[in-house]
């Protein structure tokens, strides 16, 4: 009997993980592997790209034999091939793009080019079988941070971006200087509660001409400033003190803008999502603040908020429902924007 099911492998390579999953209409997903190199980049502090390619090449077979076997699905059970093609690192993406290219034309399976923030913002489809546009999304992760109206499936409206830094660089980099290590976001975290989130005053990310914009890297130097000026005192740093003050100061704009959003808009279901979106203060503080003002909110489980491949596969689902069909010219694209449907809101105007 012919089914409806459509069943996709998933591959995701943009950065320090090697993902592979296959998911079945995009919302139930049979196996989800993930092979982390943090234990390499750790040595280095941060993501090396030339070493991430690399341990790519080496993890992306086995990542999709084991994918296939938990799901104990076989070539015949599949009906394509999602693969991120960015944006992300390059080298990284190249390796997931060549695999997915040459498996999909051996087995004879279409191929589908996935937005790698699309597969971010797709996790929330996973998280919430009932999920369907419209919905806000909160999207930060180490290489963007974007205020989204999810307008329909695979079609987005961007209402604020950072100016500079994304949220999770801006984790990493805090991180970094008070010594608490890659992958800096969850050091932060960890140490934030063990700190005073009122010990400093330190600026909001706000940009007061820029709608729904952000900024880090102001709030970023006020941190090492305060960090250096206690060294030169021959004070031990207050390392929780300043990591608990920092996080709040970036939750506070990330909350208010959502927020906002969603106030201006009348859309009453919000989303979080991305790698930062694991963050423990963010999803308590939204948690509270949806349970309010009675709004819905959303938040996939940690292991879905940072890099997976069900997430691609769940954007990938869709995109193949629209007829979406990459060819094997396609190509990594480290700089691939949103969609075309890119506009700006200031004040319910849109310019
Ligand atoms: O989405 P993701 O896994 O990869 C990118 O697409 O960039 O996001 C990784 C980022 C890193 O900057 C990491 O520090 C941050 O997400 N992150 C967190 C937390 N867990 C990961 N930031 C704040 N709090 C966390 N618990
Ligand atoms: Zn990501």
């Amino acid at each position: 009997m012919m089914s409806n099911d459509v069943t996709l492998l998933a591959i995701e390579s943009s950065c320090d993980e090697t993902a592979a999953a296959v998911v079945r209409n995009g919302r139930e997903v049979l196996s989800d592997i993930i092979s982390s190199q943090i234990d390499i980049h750790t040595l280095y502090g941060g993501v090396v790209p030339e070493i991430a390619s690399r341990k790519h090449v080496e993890a992306v077979v086995p990542c999709v034999e084991q994918a296939l076997r938990e799901a104990g699905v076989t070539l015949s059970g599949l009906d394509g091939v999602a693969v991120t093609c960015g944006p992300g690192l390059v080298g990284a993406l190249l390796v997931g793009v060549s695999f997915a290219k040459a498996f999909a034309y051996s087995a004879g399976l279409p191929l589908v080019g996935v937005h790698h923030i699309d597969g971010h913002i797709s996790a929330c489809y996973i998280e919430e079988p009932s999920l369907e546009p419209p919905f806000l999304c909160l999207v930060a992760s180490g290489g963007h941070s974007h205020l989204v109206r999810v307008a329909d499936y695979g079609v987005y409206e961007i209402l604020g971006q950072t100016r500079d830094d994304a949220a999770g660089e801006a984790f990493d980099k805090v991180a970094r200087a008070l010594g608490l290590g890659y992958p800096g976001g969850p050091a932060v975290d960890r140490a934030a509660r063990e700190g005073n989130d009122t010990a400093y005053a330190f600026p909001q990310a706000k940009i007061s001409e820029g709608g729904y914009d952000f900024s880090f890297s102001g709030l970023k130097s006020a941190v090492l400033n305060e960090l250096n000026r206690q060294r030169m005192a021959g004070e031990e740093p207050r390392v929780s003190d300043i990591a608990a003050s920092f996080q709040r100061a970036v939750v506070e704009v990330l909350t208010e803008h959502l927020l906002a959003a969603a106030e201006e808009t009348g859309i009453r279901t919000l989303a979080i999502a991305g790698g930062v979106a694991s963050n423990s203060c963010l999803r308590e503080r939204l948690e509270t603040a949806c349970a309010e003002r009675g709004l819905t909110f959303i938040r996939p489980r940690p292991v879905l908020c940072t890099d997976n491949a069900a997430m691609i596969g769940a954007a990938g689902y869709y995109a193949y429902l629209r007829g979406v069909r990459s060819d094997l010219a396609l190509n990594a694209e480290p700089n691939l924007s949103l969609g075309t449907r890119e506009r700006r809101y200031h004040a319910g105007k849109q310019t």
